[in-house]
């Protein structure tokens, strides 16, 4: 691989042994996709955030960076934490784990990484433009920054995000590379005005029909607002690992399709209507109609003009008592929602925000709800597992409807 003198010096130690074992990482990284070279990039966005997924491990990586005096080269932000550190009282968290998120906690503010805990942070702490070359981690940002916002950044693994934001550095290879960007599967898609439960079994059905291939969505008119194409992004990472798709008009990149797919030849389409979208809405479903636990919603965290719909939906309304419904947003946003009026109106109702963490990075599991209910494609793929719950899924206005109610009707 070819490195600049500025990164031989580095790799010799010239900016000290952290950035020189960070620089090791990524060049035996960059050796092993066979990259011409490392290139610099603007921003990281780091997941070992939470000791549920980054596990003992994950917290030996920062530990290590912090003994070695290393700071961000640039600008870093961090997912969702396994629980908010000033949060009490929704479940009980083990001492053990608590104690190993605050160590979390302060690897990251001696690393120097922006404590945002959330995983809009183009949203809260960055904002990249069109063609900039990023290191982040996090799929659904990963999808949402390359396929709306234009910028180029692979899916990094988690703890390689450290080195690059140490070095400021990553291998060129995969999306920074715009050939590797092009479309390869078309989806004809038969709702020219969808909904917003619409874009995320989509989302949901492109993830599960790609096969790691770049999907082009056509056939969209208008998209309502861009928190849906967060939603279509997150279901698409989940269910299939998407980490750009194009709609042609909407992705920066693809003014149409045929600028899509570049040089690639353009496939027979598969169709997304009315058939797919009933199918697909069951596979997101593992739940047996029934009463439930907990209505999960913010996955992706919630916007201001999420939390905006839901105060109108839940104005005047009771959920059921036996059923928790937690909101996940970004701290800022609870505030916002303060000021404006919404917390109270959705507080009365018996909701609950969370900020910092989210429903599959906390310890939801310990709480032993049987079934719950959630508005997220990304969340109905991991509930099951992380949150060891049957699974529902719906629209928003589902989700309120069940909670009211206390229990879910079945599939739609
Ligand atoms: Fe964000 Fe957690 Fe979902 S990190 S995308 S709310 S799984």
């Amino acid at each position: 691989m070819q490195l600049t003198s500025e990164e031989r010096e580095m790799l010799a130690g010239s900016k000290g042994p952290g950035c020189r074992l960070a620089m090791e990482v990524l060049v035996e990284m960059g050796e092993s996709y066979q990259a011409p070279c490392l290139i610099p990039v603007e921003s990281a966005h780091i997941v070992v955030s939470n000791h549920k997924s980054a596990c003992d491990a994950g917290l030996e990586i920062l530990e290590k960076f912090v003994s070695l005096g290393s700071k961000a080269a640039i600008p870093t932000t961090v997912d969702p934490g396994g629980i908010d550190l000033e949060w009490r009282g929704a479940y009980k968290i083990p001492g053990e784990l608590l104690e190993k998120q605050r160590r979390i906690r302060d690897a990251f503010r001696a690393l120097d990484f922006i404590p945002c805990w959330t995983c809009i942070p183009y949203l809260f702490g960055q904002s990249p433009r069109v063609g900039d070359h990023l290191g982040w981690t996090e799929s659904s940002a990963v999808v949402y920054v390359n396929s709306i916002l234009g910028a180029n950044t692979n899916r990094e693994t988690a703890g390689v995000d450290v080195a690059i934001s140490i070095t400021g550095r990553t291998p060129l290879h995969g999306l920074h590379l715009k050939k590797k960007r092009k479309g390869e599967l078309l989806i004809d898609v038969r709702f020219p005005y969808p909904t917003r439960e619409q874009m995320v079994i989509l989302g949901y059905f492109a993830g599960l029909n790609t096969a790691a291939k770049i999907p082009v969505l056509n056939g969209i008119e208008k998209i309502a607002r861009l928190e849906d194409c967060i939603g279509l992004g997150a279901a698409s990472a989940a269910a299939g690992g998407v980490a750009l798709y194009h709609i042609a008009g909407i992705t920066p990149e693809a003014g149409d399709i045929k600028t899509a797919f570049g040089e690639n030849p353009i496939p027979p389409p598969i169709v997304f209507g009315p058939r797919e979208l009933k199918d697909t809405k069951g596979k997101m479903c593992t739940a047996q109609p029934g009463s439930l636990g907990a209505v999960m919603v913010g996955c992706p965290h919630y916007t201001i003009a999420e939390i905006r719909d839901l105060a109108r939906l839940l104005a005047g309304q009771k959920i059921d008592r036996n059923v928790r419904f937690w909101i996940f947003t970004h701290k800022a946003n609870i505030l916002l929602a303060e000021r404006a009026g919404y917390k109270s109106t959705i507080e009365e109702a018996g909701a609950e925000f969370v900020a910092d963490t989210c429903m599959v990075v906390t310890y939801a599991d310990l709480c032993g709800f049987s079934r719950i209910m959630t508005d997220s494609g990304k969340c109905a793929y991991y509930a099951p597992t992380e949150i060891a719950s049957e699974t529902a899924f719906g629209s928003i206005e589902e989700c309120v409807e069940a909670a009211v109610r206390g229990e879910w009707a079945g599939v739609s």
